[in-house]
């Protein structure tokens, strides 16, 4: 009788042992939150070590990660932690143990602190994200990378701290590679989105623009002889539209409609199928291109993009991690343009030679955000986030402009 009693013991003690165990096991090898059909990047290592490490070092891999010190680059140190809206009115970035935090003080109350838990950005600025339950807002001041400054958040009003400003799966369709929502019954003025941690893929990674990839992996870790590509799309072989498509899902601008989620769309696929709207030659009204730019309709509206072969990788290469400069980006340009082909520009006379080390600053100038409104006394007015416009044209101010700036810099000449 007693025997048997320690053998139930016994089972009773194990069987949760034994869980344990296979959820340590488990835990070993996580199952995507996408499905069984992706393998996370982690995988490709082993077979792609080249293009995998490059690949740390690009603002897709580095556009969304956790908070932590390492990760936040926005000063923590007294005098530099600061962001004061008025003489009463200041938020402080402040490190309690690992964790840091964003704390408002009215008349010098502590009045409201959220903890940073999401980073995006990587460039010009970083936003964070903070959790509550299973709500996303976004934290009110950024941190400005081409000024070292913390500031207000872009879009806010300048007059006012907000911590409401809710945060949807929409911004990391662009931002990352998954997020699960929780569907949940709001009401008619609730515009929140119940997301799910656990379902977080960060970053932007390889499956994102290269679609699922076990079976690729599977099939090559099976077949190591076998030097074609099986089982993954080939950029290269896709139409140019659907090669542009790869890069508008996401650059196209965040302002029309999805009427499916872009976190299905796989290499190959067409963008209208997913997004309310053409894209193509569509004219852009060149005032409201902003820091979420809209790359993919200005360029498809140049004469470069509707007579000629331009895509967005005759610029861009995501694998290749040398700095471009302007004038290696007008190599670009000249490849099609040239004396010979009778297409060069009207003003290669008036230039001489300093034109062939800068077509972009007459033809793609640059575009100061207007949305980022910055209200702290001392710091610049002017909003640091700038955009290439990517409709290639004449604009006739901005050539007066270079026109007289060549002529004072003789070191550009040179170049
Ligand atoms: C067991 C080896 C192996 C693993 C693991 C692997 N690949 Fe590959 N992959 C290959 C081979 C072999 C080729 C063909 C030769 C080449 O292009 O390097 C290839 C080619 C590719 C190509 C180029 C296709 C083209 O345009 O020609 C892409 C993209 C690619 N792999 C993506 C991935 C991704 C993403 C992962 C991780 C999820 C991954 N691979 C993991 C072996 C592997
Ligand atoms: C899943 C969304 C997504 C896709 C797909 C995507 N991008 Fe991006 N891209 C982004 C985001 C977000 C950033 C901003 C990253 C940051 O700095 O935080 C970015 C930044 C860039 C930059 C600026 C990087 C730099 O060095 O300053 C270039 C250029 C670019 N993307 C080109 C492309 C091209 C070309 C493609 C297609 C092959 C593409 N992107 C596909 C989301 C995407
Ligand atoms: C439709 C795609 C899309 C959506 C949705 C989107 N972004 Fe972006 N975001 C981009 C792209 C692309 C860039 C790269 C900048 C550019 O295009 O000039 C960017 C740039 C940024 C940057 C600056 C990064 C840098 O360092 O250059 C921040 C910060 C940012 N986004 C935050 C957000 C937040 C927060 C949301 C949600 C409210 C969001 N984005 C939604 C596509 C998107
Ligand atoms: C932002 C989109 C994007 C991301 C993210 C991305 N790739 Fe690519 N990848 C491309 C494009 C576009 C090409 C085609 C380039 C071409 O044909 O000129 C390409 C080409 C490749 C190739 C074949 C050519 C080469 O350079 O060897 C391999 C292999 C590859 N990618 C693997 C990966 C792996 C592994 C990752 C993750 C570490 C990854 N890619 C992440 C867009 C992306
Ligand atoms: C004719 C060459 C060219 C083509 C084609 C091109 N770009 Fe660019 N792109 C540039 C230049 C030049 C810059 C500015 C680089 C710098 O200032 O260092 C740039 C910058 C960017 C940036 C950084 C944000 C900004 O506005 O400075 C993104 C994002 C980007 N390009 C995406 C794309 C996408 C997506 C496509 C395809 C739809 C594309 N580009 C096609 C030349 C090109
Ligand atoms: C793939 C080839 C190709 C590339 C690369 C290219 N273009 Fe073009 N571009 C064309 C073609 C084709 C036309 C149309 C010419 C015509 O109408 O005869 C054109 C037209 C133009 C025009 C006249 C635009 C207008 O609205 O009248 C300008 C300016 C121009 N390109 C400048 C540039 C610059 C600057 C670059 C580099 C940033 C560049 N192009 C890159 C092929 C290209
Ligand atoms: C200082 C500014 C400036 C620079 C630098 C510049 N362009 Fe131009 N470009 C212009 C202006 C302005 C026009 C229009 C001239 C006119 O119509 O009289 C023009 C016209 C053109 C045209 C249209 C020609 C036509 O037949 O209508 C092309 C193509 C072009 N440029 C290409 C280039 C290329 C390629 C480079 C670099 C090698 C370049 N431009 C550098 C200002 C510039």
């Amino acid at each position: 009788m007693k025997k048997r009693i320690y053998l139930h013991f016994g089972i009773a003690f194990l069987l949760p042992l034994l869980f344990i165990f296979s959820q340590c096991l488990y835990k070993d090898k996580p199952a995507d939150p996408r499905g069984s059909n992706y393998a996370g990047s982690a995988s490709c290592i082993k077979c792609h070590r080249d293009v995998y490490e490059n690949y740390l070092h690009d603002p897709h891999y580095k556009t969304s990660r956790l908070a932590s010190s390492n990760t936040v680059h926005g000063s923590f140190n007294p005098g530099l932690n600061t962001v004061a809206f008025n003489d009463s009115v200041k938020v402080m970035m402040e490190k309690h143990h690992n964790d840091l935090y964003q704390a408002l003080y009215i008349n010098s109350v502590l009045t409201k602190k959220e903890r940073f838990d999401i980073v995006f950005g990587s460039n010009r600025g970083e936003t964070y994200l903070y959790w509550k339950d299973k709500e996303l807002y976004e934290l009110p001041i950024t941190y400005f990378l081409s000024i070292h400054q913390w500031a207000n958040s872009p879009g806010y009003n300048g007059n006012f701290v907000d911590f409401n400003r809710v945060m949807g799966r929409h911004c990391f369709e662009c931002h990352s590679s998954y997020i699960q929502d929780i569907p949940h019954t709001a009401s008619f003025m609730d515009n929140t989105e119940w997301l799910d941690k656990n379902s977080m893929v960060l970053s932007i990674d390889c499956e994102r623009c290269h679609g699922p990839a076990s079976e690729h992996v599977n099939y090559h870790t099976q077949n190591p002889d076998d030097k074609n590509p099986m089982y993954i799309s080939t950029i290269g072989s896709l139409s140019r539209a659907q090669r542009i498509d790869v890069c508008a899902q996401c650059h196209s601008g965040n302002k029309s409609v999805l009427t499916r989620s872009i976190f299905g769309f796989k290499p190959g696929d067409t963008l209208a199928n997913f997004k309310e709207g053409e894209y193509f030659h569509k004219k852009t009204d060149l005032a409201s291109i902003d820091v979420h730019g809209n790359q993919a309709e200005l360029l498809t509206s140049s004469q470069c993009f509707i007579k000629g072969k331009i895509e967005c990788g005759t610029c861009h290469n995501i694998h290749n991690d040398k700095v471009e400069t302007i004038s290696m980006y007008s190599l670009h340009c000249t490849s099609c343009h040239s004396e010979a082909k009778h297409n060069f520009c009207k003003m290669a006379s008036q230039l001489g030679p300093a034109i062939n080390s800068n077509c972009i600053d007459c033809h793609m100038p640059v575009k100061t955000s207007n949305v980022i409104v910055i209200n702290e006394k001392g710091l610049p007015t002017n909003p640091p986030f700038m955009a290439r416009i990517h409709r290639i044209a004449i604009y006739p101010s901005e050539s007066k402009k270079i026109m007289a700036w060549l002529k004072t810099s003789p070191v550009s000449a040179k170049n």
